[in-house]
């Protein structure tokens, strides 16, 4: 073979590896409304950031007459490139290539990818439209997830790991992604189920369709185990290029900064209003938190899922934060196991990648019951207390009206490590509201009249945040229009903040 020989030899290679399983699968992957591998990738990143790696690897199997199908990348597009101008690692998974589905040679590429995103502290992405386990490679396909598995915790905390679901991912395939910080799912086209339709009605005699058991819907919304849905796949996409511009690259980094023209010092006169003078009336928590973050900026986590309280992202004077806030416009922002869950996660997140949390506190305990308590409401409530506890970042806490009970500590509260706590004068932190507290005090020995004069002297004396802040449990009553450049300034005093907790092998979240 001559040099022009060979050189056009690689050219026929890279062109034979980018066509994948060949046109007519990747016709039929169109048709059923889904990108290829390679086309999600070119959305995902930064316009020609791209570079592949393994581009030419192929399976080893020589079972079943594998060994006269072999295609170039084995299913698998991998490699490396930018978003937003910073270093991503990135696998999708190419279902027009045997479905999608994980060899021991695929499973090398993805686990090579891993490797190197850990040594070079970057994200890893991972775009995941699979068949599962390659039927044909027996255990050396399991291996493979499981060394994928693998990775995937030694990684967790170290570099953020994304998953997006653009198709099928069924059987122990939805542990890599469950293992990851962030789920996204597109609506009608991403699926995720442990056991599929089938198999269900064989043991449990359910009908269900996948969409009901598996779609975007269900786990955005019941089972939480998804965090962002798209209605498709290049908004969902989007959505990944969003959430990493909040994140910094791995652990010891810190949050990206962007620049911003909303001015630290903004008052907000309406936020004077916006708490109703009704204790018992709801108000929507989305509406402070629009008001007082950087141009209304924010990525909402779980919007669906327990919304008793809201997680997500948004900055301040141009920083990073992670907010978590009761929502009085559900529930009542009760504490229950799904919020306490949610909020949890979320707040590990947050204090893994150097993210301050800011916490709006409106709840008025946790939610009772027998459906609660039997559910283990104690070990999941136990869980945020742990997470909020545990976490070194700067904190910075808002009590808004309600802060009662055990959730008043769990909250972010002073004691477990808060560094600025806030009250606006309409807070009220008692062990539990008026009515509740007299009727306990006072059980069934007072008249009516009584029993007024006696909720409206609790209200006087506890219903404020004035005890509070007379023990230093609460550093300022803030008005409320000048919560944001509150907030800038305690971060900006946090801001070189030192707290290690100390050293362990590592600790024993209730789980
Ligand atoms: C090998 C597979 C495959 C598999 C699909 N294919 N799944 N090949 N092993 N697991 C191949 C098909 O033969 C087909 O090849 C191509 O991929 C596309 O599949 P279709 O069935 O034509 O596509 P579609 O109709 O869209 O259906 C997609 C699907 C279905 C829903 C994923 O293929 C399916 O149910 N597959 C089996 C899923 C499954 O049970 N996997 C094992 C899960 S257990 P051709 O050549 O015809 O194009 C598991 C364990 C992991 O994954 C454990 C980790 C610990």
């Amino acid at each position: 073979m001559d040099r022009t020989q060979k050189y056009k030899q690689l050219t026929d290679l890279n062109k034979e590896a980018e066509l994948g399983g060949g046109i007519e699968r990747i016709e039929k992957q169109h048709f059923a409304g889904k990108n290829t591998a390679r086309e999600r990738i070119k959305q995902l990143l930064d316009p020609g950031s791209f570079n592949e790696i393994d581009k030419l690897v192929t399976h080893r199997n020589h079972d079943f007459g594998m060994d006269k199908k072999k295609i170039l990348g084995d299913g698998v597009v991998a490699g490396y490139g930018k978003i937003n101008g910073k270093l991503v690692y990135v696998f999708a998974q190419d279902f027009t290539v045997f479905g999608g589905t994980l060899s021991r040679a695929n499973a090398d590429k993805i686990v090579k990818i891993q490797d190197l995103a850990l040594k070079m502290g970057a994200p890893v992405i991972g775009l995941n439209d699979s068949g599962g386990a390659r039927i044909q490679e027996g255990v050396e396909s399991l291996a493979g997830y499981a060394d994928i598995f693998y990775n995937n915790v030694i990684s967790s905390g170290v570099i953020p790991q994304i998953s997006a679901i653009l198709g099928p991912c069924a059987g122990g395939a939805v542990y890599s992604p469950a293992l990851t910080d962030f789920i996204f799912m597109v609506d009608q086209s991403s699926h995720m189920f442990v056991t599929g339709p089938e198999v269900i009605k064989t043991v449990t005699h359910e009908d269900v369709t996948k969409e009901e058991l598996g779609g975007a819907v269900t786990h955005s919304s019941k089972s939480g185990v998804a965090h962002f849905t798209g209605s498709d796949e290049t908004q969902t996409l989007m959505m990944v290029r969003e959430l990493m511009s909040f994140l910094p690259s791995n652990n010891l980094e810190d949050p990206p900064v962007k620049v911003t023209t909303d001015p630290s010092e903004r008052s907000e006169p309406s936020l004077q209003e916006l708490v109703p003078v009704d204790p018992n009336k709801p108000y929507d928590m989305m509406e402070i938190i629009d008001k007082v973050i950087d141009n209304k900026h924010f990525l909402e986590v779980q919007p669906h899922y327990a919304q008793n309280i809201v997680v997500g992202f948004a900055r301040f004077g141009g920083k990073a934060v992670g907010i978590v806030a009761n929502q009085p416009a559900h529930l009542a922002g009760v504490l229950d196991i799904n919020s306490s869950i949610k909020a949890a996660r979320f707040v590990r997140f947050c204090d893994a990648f150097n993210l301050p949390l800011i916490t709006f506190v409106d709840v008025p305990g946790f939610l009772p019951g027998t459906g609660q308590e039997f559910g283990g409401i104690i070990k999941h409530g136990a869980k945020l207390l742990y997470a909020f506890s545990e976490a070194t970042v700067p904190k910075v806490t808002i009590i808004t009206r309600k802060a009662y009970g055990g959730a008043y500590d769990v909250m972010s509260s002073k004691h477990i490590g808060a560094d600025v706590n806030y009250a606006y004068p309409t807070a009220e932190i008692a062990v539990m509201g008026p009515d509740g507290a007299i009727n306990i005090i006072h059980r069934n020995k007072l008249n009516d009249e009584e029993k007024t004069a006696a909720v409206e002297e609790y209200r006087e004396k506890f219903a404020n945040p004035y005890k509070a802040a007379s023990l230093g449990y609460v550093d300022e009553i803030i008005n409320p229009k000048d919560t944001r450049s509150k907030i800038i300034t305690a971060l900006e005093m946090t801001q070189n903040k030192r707290k290690s907790n100390p050293p362990k092998k590592h600790g024993n979240i209730p789980l």
